[in-house]
């Protein structure tokens, strides 16, 4: 085999011959810093009921821990539950763990993920996300299934496992053992984390340190990228060029390279993968023990047969080259990487106070993500570091540590959830960081305003139909509408297909762009050409009744793999709304609505508070409290169509040097005119639980504002009376 075609089978086949291995098992289990602490640890396990295990990333607490606790027999009274905060993490350890305990997956050790169960009677280990550890307490506050509790990856400080550390924290003071037989055990497991503050925080509980071993990393500054950069993408092509100088220059050893999304991946490693076909493995590259590289995407949404290629050693002679998002961080360790190229970027979910609303951004890490990345360098040998940003970057551009997800995200589902655990007193909850307090206060409002909970902060009966779904409030509430009004066929693919993600494929590997937007476009048209929502619903009925929808799928630039997961998606909502239908209190409505508006009049149910006016030009003035000025995006149908348009409702926002808005339809002003005063209808402080002893002069400023925001509102219904 040549090199040449060692590149090619690396780039994007999904089975590569080189893994073959016969008979043996594909994976290499070597010696892990954990295995000498075993007897440390199960010890701290029997005499604790709550202790915190820290050690470097790849000591093995993930995949051994929950092992060592099962052989021991701490699951004989419950489950061993254990959190994540990503979902791909979730999977593959699962996969990892029951393949080295030789069983199927789903029988003793199974996953447990949104819309994806793979557990069964049998399951003594279970791996799930924290949201569904969050979910689970809503049926089972004592989470009696459960003998333990691995609450994993702490230093990540997701929104989920900090709201369970205070939950679980209160089991732990209140020694909540009524309605359980056995206590629960709880370990919170980290890698970095200030595990002083968190052993403080569950009452001064042990802390087991796992020593580890990393080896030296030379750190690298390449200043390609300083503070002026902060703001475009410039990074992908220097993260790019990096990359191939070090595969060049540097000695054998695989490559593990730091971007921030999957479409930013693929692109890259498209790239990548046409340069290293042209180069002359035996001129151009210095070592001359290499003579291929094999470039691996490494990111959510990613099938999981192909995130198993990843933990492969390479073939002879071949350097891997894994392209991966920051799950690459602490989630999942790599074994063989000896160089790291750093972006200095990362992809996060934050509340953008232009918008009003949670969107995903572009940001430089923390210092100490930058330092975690780096070491991933050192972990079987000495390495190094390349970080294509500057030391100027570092210092101005890059925080010290990384805000909690808890204090720059919206935190209306939580909020909602601890309501209806009966957790009154949201604002003196004992959270590891409390959230500011506005936020919880947004939250409130946010949940008022669809009718979750009421004036004194109950939670609501149509509270408690929302949170049978795991979806955003808002969707949720345009789906019970839907359900009230007996046209949920309309919403239920609608819903499942904003809950999948990447429906349409953007241009890169396979398709140029004109082409894929042709397809995109006739889509929409076969949807009446105006509505983004329909199209949605267009593509999933299409699928559904398409003999060959793989083909169908391919010919339109869509993912199948997403139009499939939202069947499944489409079948989980339609169980739950066929049980609230079943409820004595579960409202059903008459109404006279026209077929043709049934769809946009439930979404304005859900959405009222997504709903923007045409102001001037192509802009469209948003009418929450913020008003702020909106462009349609160009993925939209409707973009082009601005100056027809009066009323739109927008699903999500993408903040870049404007506001633009996403998954769009027309709406008219009647469908929203009774719901919009909502919006202003009460002051968030009014629902506060808390009783209030002083205003200050921030809050008053923005009562005002918010006053003013409502007289707005009503200048505006009087104009158009
Ligand atoms: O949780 P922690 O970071 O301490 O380590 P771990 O995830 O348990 O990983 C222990 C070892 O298992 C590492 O050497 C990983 O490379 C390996 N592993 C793997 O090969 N495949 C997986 N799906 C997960 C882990
Ligand atoms: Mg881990």
């Amino acid at each position: 085999m040549t090199s040449g075609e060692h590149c090619k089978l690396g780039a994007m086949e999904s089975k590569s011959r080189a893994y073959e291995t016969g008979g043996e098992r594909q994976y290499y289990l070597p010696i892990l810093p954990i295995h000498k602490c075993k007897d440390k640890l199960l010890q701290t396990a029997r005499e604790h009921p709550f202790f915190v295990v820290t050690g470097e990333t790849g000591s093995g607490k993930t995949t051994q821990l929950p092992q060592y606790l099962y052989k021991a027999g701490f699951g004989k009274h419950g489950i061993i539950g254990v959190t994540q905060p990503r979902r791909v993490a979730t999977i593959t350890v699962a996969q990892r763990v029951a393949e080295e305990m030789d069983c199927s997956l789903g029988s003793t050790v199974g996953y447990q993920v949104r819309f994806d169960d793979c557990t069964s009677q049998k399951t003594a280990i279970m791996y799930m996300t924290d949201g569904c550890l969050l979910r689970h307490t809503l049926t089972d506050p004592n989470l009696t299934k459960f003998s333990t509790i691995v609450l994993d990856e702490a230093h990540e400080r997701s929104l989920s496992t900090d709201i369970l550390f205070g939950l679980l924290r209160k089991q732990f003071l209140m020694k909540c053992t009524s309605k359980r037989k056995y206590p629960l055990k709880v370990i919170v497991m980290s890698a970095t984390l200030d595990t002083e503050r968190l052993s403080e925080f569950f009452g001064s509980c042990p802390v087991c340190v796992i020593p580890g071993k990393v080896f030296p990393i030379k750190e690298r500054f390449h200043n390609l990228i300083g503070p002026r950069d902060k703001d475009n993408s410039a990074y992908v092509t220097e993260t790019v060029k990096v990359t191939l100088q070090t595969h060049l220059n540097e000695s054998a050893g695989d490559i593990l390279v730091f971007l921030t999304g999957q479409s930013e991946i693929e692109k890259a490693c498209d790239v990548l993968y046409n340069k290293a076909e042209m180069i002359d493995y035996r001129h151009d590259v210095f070592d001359s023990s290499v003579d291929g590289l094999l470039i691996l995407p490494l990111y959510g949404s990613m099938a999981t047969d192909q995130q198993k290629r990843i933990f492969l050693p390479p073939p002879k002679g071949i350097r891997k080259c894994v392209v991966a998002t920051n799950i690459a961080a602490t989630s999942v360790t790599i074994e063989g990487i000896r160089y790291v190229i750093d972006s200095g970027f990362v992809k996060q979910l934050n509340h953008n106070p232009r918008a009003g609303l949670d969107v995903l951004e572009i940001v430089p890490i923390s210092k100490s993500e930058a330092v975690q990345r780096a070491g991933r360098a050192g972990r079987t040998a000495s390495g190094k570091c390349h970080r294509i940003y500057s030391e100027e970057f570092w210092e101005k551009c890059m925080p010290d540590h990384m805000i909690p997800e808890i204090k720059r995200t919206s935190l209306t589902s939580v909020i909602l959830t601890l309501k209806c655990l009966e957790v009154n007193d949201v604002i003196r909850f004992p959270y590891l960081d409390a959230p500011e307090e506005r936020f919880i206060l947004e939250a409130l409002r946010k949940l008022y305003q669809c009718s979750a909970i009421d004036r004194g902060g109950n939670v609501t009966d149509l509270g408690r139909f929302i949170i049978e779904f795991p979806l955003s409030p808002n969707l949720a509430c345009a789906l019970i509408k839907a359900t009230s009004l007996g046209c949920e066929d309309l919403l239920l693919p609608v819903a499942a297909m904003l809950s999948v993600e990447h429906v349409f494929i953007q241009s890169g590997i396979t398709q140029k762009q004109k082409e894929v937007e042709e397809s995109h476009k006739t889509l929409s048209e076969m949807a009446g050409g105006d509505n983004d929502f329909a199209t949605l619903f267009s593509i999933f009925e299409q699928c559904k009744s398409s003999d060959n929808p793989v083909l169908w799928c391919r010919k339109h630039a869509v993912h199948w793999r997403a139009v499939k997961s939202a069947f499944s998606v489409e079948k989980q909502l339609r169980d739950i709304t066929n049980k609230l239908k079943q409820l004595k209190n579960f409202p059903v409505e008459k109404s006279d609505i026209p077929k043709n508006e049934l769809l946009q009049r439930c979404l304005c149910a859900g959405f009222f508070s997504n709903v923007a006016r045409r102001s001037v030009g192509r802009t469209f003035c948003t009418m929450d409290g913020n008003g702020s000025m909106v462009h349609i995006h160009p993925s939209s149908a409707l973009f082009g169509q601005e100056a027809s348009l009066e009323w739109i409702l927008f699903h999500n926002v993408l903040v870049t040097s404007k506001i633009f808005v996403r998954t769009v339809c027309p709406i008219r002003y009647e469908w929203v005119k009774d719901l919009l005063p909502k919006l202003h209808d009460v002051d968030a402080y009014e629902l506060s639980s808390v009783a209030r002893e002083e205003v200050t002069e921030e809050e008053l400023a923005k009562w005002e504002s918010r006053e003013q925001a409502k007289r707005n509102n009503e200048g505006l219904e009087a104009s158009l009376k």
